[in-house]
């Protein structure tokens, strides 16, 4: 089987409001294999959420090297990086993002009518990703009339609507209470499962982190086995 993402050797820093530096990732390496789940666990400010921002090419890197789906992210143009951002990766933030105009479905069709999908087969996919997140019975409602776990699971079902290889979520069920959460746990795995999706996930939770393939910590801005 082919690795879906790479990273090798892989440093960050941010500016510090003192002029210097701030080191968040010092040397990452980590290889991810097609359809491998993956949990990243480690303090808060440890840096979890810069390593899967810059992982999904939303923001570069000082050093070092990352290569999605066989192209190293170095040699791509901005719209090479736009069309594997577009067609080869999924994002789950802590919080859903999602349109607040427009309905779980229409969220959800979104990204296969930005792929430029007529509107019919979109629908159509869209409908299949609400109903494998059991959602198909609030299809038709805006986010401000769904439950915190209903739009965890929009967005979720909106992740994945473009059929990724790689889908990355950062601490998706952090803003939820324990049961919503675990229902959201459950079937964020079982979807990246069946839709044969990688799936790298960000989460403070011990036995969420548990439930995949390998789980990983990162600490003093590198990653170790857990
Ligand atoms: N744009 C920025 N400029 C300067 N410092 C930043 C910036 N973004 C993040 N940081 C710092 O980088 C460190 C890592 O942040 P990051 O958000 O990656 O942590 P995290 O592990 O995801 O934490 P949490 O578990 O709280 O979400 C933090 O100390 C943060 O203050
Ligand atoms: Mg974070």
């Amino acid at each position: 089987m082919s690795d879906v993402l790479v990273l090798d050797n892989v440093s960050k820093s941010y500016p510090s409001p003192d002029g210097g530096r701030l080191q968040i990732l010092s040397g990452v390496s980590l290889r991810v294999r097609e359809g491998e789940i993956v949990s990243i666990q480690g303090r808060s400010g440890s840096g979890k959420s810069t390593l899967l921002y810059a992982a999904a090419l939303l923001s570069d890197i000082d050093d070092g090297r990352i290569c999605i789906l066989g192209k190293d992210a170095s040699s791509m143009s901005e719209r090479d990086r736009e069309a594997i951002r577009r067609d080869g990766i999924g994002f789950v933030f802590q919080s859903s993002l999602l349109l607040s105009d427009f309905t779980a479905l229409e969220n959800v069709a979104m990204p296969l009518l930005i792929q430029g999908k007529d509107r019919k087969s979109a629908y159509e996919k869209a409908e299949r990703m609400l109903s494998l997140l059991d959602l198909s019975d609030r299809a038709g409602h805006r986010p401000d009339s769904l439950s915190g776990g209903e739009r965890q699971r929009t967005a979720i079902a909106r992740a994945l609507s473009s059929s990724p290889r790689l889908i990355f979520a950062d601490e998706p069920t952090g803003s939820l209470d324990e049961k919503s959460a675990e229902i959201v746990e459950k079937m964020l795995l079982s979807a990246a499962r069946s839709t044969g999706a990688a799936l790298i996930y960000v989460t403070h939770n011990p036995d969420f982190a548990s439930r995949a393939d390998r789980s990983l910590h990162l600490s003093e801005g590198k990653l170790s086995d857990v």
